[in-house]
């Protein structure tokens, strides 16, 4: 994939950048971002099975969402994530959206990176693909695990909105 370090869009607000996340993140500075919302891949495309349409298909998402093994799956996530750490103010706070699938390594490796673990937030989803081999339960939700960088940091929380 193609470097790209400048924004393909842009406001003074707003920078999107189209790119693989391991070459754009470290042309970021240190210590600029107030929040980060990642939804990184599942790793999960891997020949299971799904409903679409009320038909059986193989779970395919595409290449990225392939498993390249668990060691190597936690070594990307944890090279992201540590860009996260740098990139975040002391102040900001980090949420990552996942299913059983990449959840807990992500949030074993904010843990080991020195991140503290705010709340897991359960999102409800009413739309589940529906539960074909009633060999487990339906998967129906995401898990959202919500960090600040350090225990005693003072982030931003507007409770009574
Ligand atoms: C779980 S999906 C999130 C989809 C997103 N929430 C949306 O609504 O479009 C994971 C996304 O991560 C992207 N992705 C996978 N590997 C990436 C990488 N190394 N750098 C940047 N994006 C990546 C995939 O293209 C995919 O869109």
């Amino acid at each position: 994939m193609e470097v790209k370090t400048e924004p393909f869009y842009g406001t003074p607000e707003t920078h999107l950048y189209l790119g693989d996340c391991l070459d754009v993140m470290p042309s970021f500075a240190d210590n600029f971002a107030d929040m980060i919302f990642a939804d990184p891949p599942y790793m999960l495309s891997n020949d299971g099975i799904t409903c679409q349409a009320g038909k059986m298909v193989k779970v395919n998402k595409g290449k990225w969402d392939k498993s390249s093994g668990f060691e190597k799956d936690a070594a990307f996530h944890e090279q992201w994530i540590s860009e996260c750490r740098r990139i975040l103010k002391p102040s900001g706070t980090i949420w990552i959206s996942g299913t059983n699938h990449n959840i807990f390594q992500c949030g074993y490796l904010l843990q080991k990176l020195g991140f503290h673990i705010l709340n897991d937030i359960t999102w409800y989803k009413p739309n589940a693909a529906p539960n074909l081999a009633c060999k487990t339960f339906a998967h129906s939700h995401e898990t959202l695990i919500w960090a600040v960088k350090d225990k005693k940091a003072k982030y931003i929380f507007n409770y009574k909105i």
